[in-house]
């Protein structure tokens, strides 16, 4: 038996659903159930039958599938994924901006740590960022923890005043316009496709900006033969599978996030063979009470 084919069946044997993110490995994303962007994930974490939620991403991504699931048991394939971006801000700093600015609505980029949802007023992704801050009533908006995210909602909502932190992702901050423009005259035919946790410089030459899920539906659909991707080169598998005469190029080789990469079927296997506490996502009850409404608010407001 493949380390696959037994995947698959202790998954029916345990009663597991496996959700899986865009940039973990290929062979890993073939295994889970679902793979998508992190508005897709959360979504259908709402709504999986299992009484257990494998969860192949990093460690936010697995804390809101257990916010919006608080009796199901959660489980990351490796307990020391994280995010370098959700790191760069704590519970502390925002009480802070929020009482210099109390007009301000706090919104939390889905990138970030439970304690810090729970002292926001509502979660975006970035597939739904600028729809979610467009339909909120306040004016000033405290975006928080990316700020290349943040600029880009803000240029798409010019009635909006912003408040920014200065959170980046490390890997998407590695993806230069020096190396853009190299690879840009390499394929000069192809289209730029990029990541709003990409800085401007990156931004400004591209095609389309979207989320992972919205960079695939893009490829999908258009005509174009070649494309340079400016995000995560998980991503590469599904773009490849859905588009075998289609040329994908990456920026650069720092493309990758070695948290997500930590994510692997021999962990899988051994999870699903023990499902372990030490793996198991555990909040304490007054966070999961306070952060589960902002993501309960974007799931609302991104509808
Ligand atoms: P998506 O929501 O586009 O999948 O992005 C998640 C992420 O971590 C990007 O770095
Ligand atoms: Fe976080 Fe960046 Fe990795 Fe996405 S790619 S999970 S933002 S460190």
């Amino acid at each position: 038996m493949t380390l696959s084919e037994k995947i698959s069946k202790l998954k029916q044997e345990k009663d597991v659903v496996i959700l899986a993110h865009y940039y973990v490995d290929g062979e890993v994303q073939d295994v889970a159930d679902f793979v998508g962007d992190s508005y897709a994930l959360a979504k259908k974490a709402a709504l999986v039958d299992q009484q257990n939620i494998l969860f192949a991403g990093v460690s936010f991504m697995g804390e809101s599938a257990k916010l919006l699931n608080p009796s199901k048991h959660v489980y990351m394939v490796d307990e020391t994924a994280g995010c370098g971006m959700a790191d760069m801000i704590n519970a502390e700093q925002v009480r802070k901006v929020r009482a210099q600015y109390p007009e301000a609505a706090v919104v939390c980029y889905v990138n970030s740590s439970a304690e810090v949802k729970a002292e926001s007023d509502v979660c975006v992704t970035s597939s739904n960022a600028v729809k979610v801050v467009g339909g909120m009533k306040e004016k000033q908006i405290y975006f928080i923890p990316d700020s290349h995210l943040a600029h880009f909602v803000a240029a798409a909502l010019p009635e909006k005043e912003f408040i920014y932190h200065n959170g980046y992702c490390p890997i998407h901050q590695m993806i230069d316009e020096a190396s853009l423009l190299k690879a840009k005259e390499a394929h000069p035919k192809a289209l730029v496709l990029s990541h709003p946790e990409c800085a401007d410089d990156i931004l400004k030459h591209s095609d389309y900006i979207g989320s992972t899920a919205d960079i695939i539906t893009f490829a999908r659909n258009n005509e174009a033969e070649e494309y340079i991707v400016a995000t995560e080169t998980g991503v590469f598998h599904q773009l490849k599978k859905e588009n075998p005469n289609k040329e994908f190029y990456p920026v650069n080789d720092c493309q990758v996030c070695h948290d997500m990469k930590k994510v692997t079927l021999e962990k899988i296997e051994n999870i699903l063979e023990n499902l372990d506490a030490q793996n198991e996502i555990i909040l304490e009850d007054q966070i999961m009470e306070q952060a589960k409404n902002p993501l309960e608010q974007m799931l609302v407001l991104a509808k």
